[in-house]
């Protein structure tokens, strides 16, 4: 079965490469799945993408007419497929449905903390011999009440750790998930959440009853000085309202992970280009905005696991041309 992976750094075809012991043929490509690239799908029976691949309608239609039949996401979310053009099409789509949910848990305290007590800030003040620490003030997040939207796998794991902290914690969800409610989240909706948290995560998919979740309408409804963490999918924020949030005070803290125009920026090393994004380039100004690009799953665990899941999809899919059994529950096996 030829593959063709796109988006792929040189971690990546070190974990894919256990494909090739089950024969199947890796054709990687650095590039993203873009109108530009399609064609080097060419002879493929499998694509295999990643978050900021272009999997629109145009784009499907494409790969179809080559005679693509499988889109292997290596990842979770799928908020870049159009599903309704894959099934018309007759292509199928597998993803990754879970993998570490403790490495993207994880990371967003890692934000958290370090924006809370200003680590990317010391860090820098004591490498140059500045030992003050006018400006290094932080809260303790004990006792403080911390907000999930999206209390699934990810949002199950970071109530944990919140709780250990000596949080409270609210979840926001539209289903709620026992282990959390076992864990003491109270269940609260969305305004309520907004108002009540003092740091609020973000852990749902991208979807149109998510998108914008953060924007110029909703900023009022916010607890003055919160901490908005977004480790999710970018569009779930409205950049330009976060900047006028954290202009006005609204927002006291800005921890991000993702961006909704992270696809012209992340994976990428720019350092020697000019950032021609001005949105972007001004959040980078505001000494309490943290931005990571796109790392939260970026443990050895949760590329182990990737690669063995892509993997099993692919291959089930070459043995049956099926959806590998386990997986049948998940929604987008549909198409
Ligand atoms: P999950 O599917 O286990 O949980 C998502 C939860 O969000 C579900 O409980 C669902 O009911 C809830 N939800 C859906 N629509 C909602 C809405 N309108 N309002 C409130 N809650 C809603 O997914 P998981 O594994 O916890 O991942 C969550 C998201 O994290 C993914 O969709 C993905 O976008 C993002 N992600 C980011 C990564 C990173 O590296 N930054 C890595 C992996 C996932």
């Amino acid at each position: 079965m030829r593959v063709t992976v796109y988006s792929t750094k040189p971690y990546d075809r070190h974990f894919l490469d256990r494909g090739k012991d089950i024969g199947l043929e890796l054709r990687y490509c650095e590039a993203r799945l873009s109108s530009d690239t399609v064609s080097l799908a060419a002879g493929a029976d499998a694509i295999c993408a990643f978050v900021n691949d272009d999997l629109s309608r145009p784009m499907l239609e494409q790969l179809a007419g080559l005679g693509v039949k499988l889109i292997a996401l290596r990842c979770a979310g799928f908020n870049n497929v159009d599903l309704v053009a894959a099934q018309a099409l007759g292509l199928t789509v597998a993803r990754v449905p879970a993998y570490s949910p403790y490495a993207v848990a994880e990371h967003t305290m890692a934000i958290i903390l370090a924006l809370n007590r200003k680590i990317h800030r010391a860090y820098n003040r004591v490498r140059e011999g500045n030992f003050a620490l006018e400006g290094l003030l932080g809260f303790d997040l004990h006792g403080k009440t911390f907000g999930i939207v999206g209390t699934g796998k990810i949002g199950a794991v970071l109530a944990r750790i919140a709780s250990g902290f000596g949080c409270t914690v609210l979840g926001h969800d539209l289903v709620q998930n026992p282990e959390c409610l076992a864990s003491g989240m109270t269940y609260v909706d969305r305004e309520e959440i907004m108002r009540r948290s003092d740091v609020l995560s973000l852990n749902c998919p991208l979807t149109p009853d998510t998108y914008h979740m953060i924007r110029s309408e909703t900023l009022p409804l916010l607890k003055r000085g919160v901490m908005i963490i977004n480790t999710s999918r970018g569009a779930v924020i409205d950049a330009r309202a976060a900047i006028t949030g954290l202009k006005d005070g609204t927002i006291g803290g800005l921890g991000l992970d993702v961006y909704e125009e992270e696809a012209d920026l992340f994976f990428e090393d720019l350092s020697n280009t000019v950032l021609r994004d001005d949105v972007f380039a001004r959040l980078l100004t505001f000494p309490n905005v943290l931005v990571t690009g796109h790392q939260a799953f970026f443990t050895h665990e949760a590329l182990e696991n990737i690669a063995d899941t892509t993997i099993g999809n692919i291959e089930a899919f070459r043995q049956t041309g099926q959806p590998n059994r386990k997986r049948q529950g998940d929604p987008i096996w549909r198409c």
